[in-house]
């Protein structure tokens, strides 16, 4: 029954939730001694999990549900109305389909030249600034990166404006998902402007080619055989280029790491694909990003001895999972070399997400997000020199995005050789 499920007494938590930020879960796992507690949230009774088992039976497909999940709120800022994150069974399968479809090994190594293209550029234009802030410069390359793999038509005059549009909502979230949960934004510009290019498209009056995701989302069919209705393509076509230009905090975070962990850098300096898809990894379980994701129960079931009861919140812990002592040894330690025959658990390691891509929802970006780290790393330690002059580069873990409050000056970039 009920009653042996931990609970958080008292009152409502968002306020605590955003003070203790990534650590919030994990804060109370230890208190109560149960990787399963209830607490209260914006308002509402809430389960939270962490850890690989919690893991698995919140990504075990028929106990959660999405739909009406996220406050109405996070579903109109952070995700886009219509949007996959809100679907479930066969809507979801079929919308899912879409954006695996993307993720070809041709379309990978594009946007792997895209990403090599868009740093040389970059690069060049530093040679005659004294100082440059990683962060910053990362939020423009990724916008760009994702409006041409995308095949968005843009004019270099509007990178900056395209930048701030796409990372607005992720600085946000916190903002959006906790204390300003009540406050609607209006819709996008961003929006906007790609449900006129999807119409105009549809109607021939534009041409894109016909290999660009632009392109397939504005003419995918929905399970009924219908195109899309304007907004929910729009809402998707976001959904792929916004997250790349969050790849911009992994790219800060590899600047950080290369800096704070000088042997675990002089090994990716000195080795090479392996060693740094190895440091990639842990800097993706190291560092903070997304806190946690938010499902609903679909039909009362028992866990942990305790009964779960259909509606009610969820959230699984992302950050405390991929720091558990149940899987990590040395949980808070930065070392690539874990990762060394490391076989892989769906459920263990999850910056984007559990379980299965196809299937449920997990990150349909990862191999993306990989392939961009893996050459933005490749030019941080092999095409380019720099000097970090003396700043913050600290971070805290109840900012919800977490960054090093400096966003990493680099001095004197030069190109090696
Ligand atoms: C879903 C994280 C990059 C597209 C998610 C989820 C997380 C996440 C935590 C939710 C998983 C769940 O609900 O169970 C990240 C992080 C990224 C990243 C930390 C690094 C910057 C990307 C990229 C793309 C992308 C580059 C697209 C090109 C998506 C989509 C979903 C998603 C479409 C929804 C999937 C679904 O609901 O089925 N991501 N992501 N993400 N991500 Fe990413």
């Amino acid at each position: 029954n009920d009653d042996s499920l931990p609970k958080d007494k008292g009152f409502d938590r968002s306020l605590q939730m955003l003070k203790e930020g990534y650590t919030f879960i994990r804060n109370r796992e230890n208190k109560y001694h149960s990787p399963v507690f209830e607490t209260k949230l914006l308002g509402e009774k809430t389960y939270c999990m962490v850890g690989e088992e919690a893991a698995k039976v919140f990504y075990d497909n028929g106990k959660f549900r999405r739909q009406d999940a996220a406050p109405k709120a996070v579903e109109k800022t952070l995700f886009g109305e219509g949007g996959v994150q809100g679907l479930d069974g066969e809507d979801h399968r079929q919308r899912k389909e879409m954006f695996m479809s993307l993720m070809t090994k041709d379309s990978l190594d594009d946007i792997q030249s895209i990403t090599t293209g868009v740093w040389k550029k970059y690069v060049n234009r530093w040679k005659d600034r004294e100082k440059v802030t990683l962060y910053d410069e990362s939020k423009k390359m990724m916008a760009e990166t994702a409006l041409t793999w995308a095949g968005i038509p843009f004019e270099e005059k509007d990178v900056d404006e395209w930048a701030k549009e796409l990372s607005d909502l992720f600085e946000k979230a916190a903002d959006v998902s906790i204390s300003h949960f009540l406050s609607r934004r209006s819709r996008s510009k961003a929006e906007a402007w790609i449900e006129e290019l999807v119409d105009e498209i549809r109607k021939g009056e534009r041409k894109v080619r016909e290999t660009t995701p632009l392109f397939k989302v504005s003419f995918h069919k929905d399970k009924n055989g219908e195109l899309l209705e304007l907004h929910t393509a729009a809402v998707e076509i976001l959904n792929l280029i916004r997250p790349i230009t969050a790849v911009s905090v992994y790219i800060t975070f590899l600047g950080l790491a290369l800096h704070d962990f000088p042997v675990a850098a002089e090994e990716v300096k000195e080795g090479g694909e392996e060693e740094r898809k190895r440091f990639i990894q842990e800097v993706r379980r190291y560092y903070p990003f997304f806190p946690f994701v938010i499902a609903r129960v679909d039909k009362d079931f028992t866990y942990h001895g305790a009964s779960f009861e259909e509606g009610t919140l969820t959230l699984l812990d992302l950050y405390g999972t991929n720091h558990h002592p149940d899987s990590w040894s040395k949980p808070d330690s930065f070392q690539p070399d874990r990762f060394h025959n490391w076989f892989g658990s769906p459920f263990d390691f999850i910056p984007q997400g559990g379980g299965d891509h196809e299937k449920g929802h997990r990150c349909a970006g990862e191999w993306i997000t990989l392939r961009i780290l893996n050459e933005s790393l490749r030019v941080l330690t092999d095409s380019i020199t720099y000097h970090l002059p003396e700043q913050n580069l600290k971070y805290e873990l109840n900012d919800i995005p977490s960054l090093p409050k400096s966003g990493i000056e680099l001095e004197y970039v030069k190109k090696k050789g």
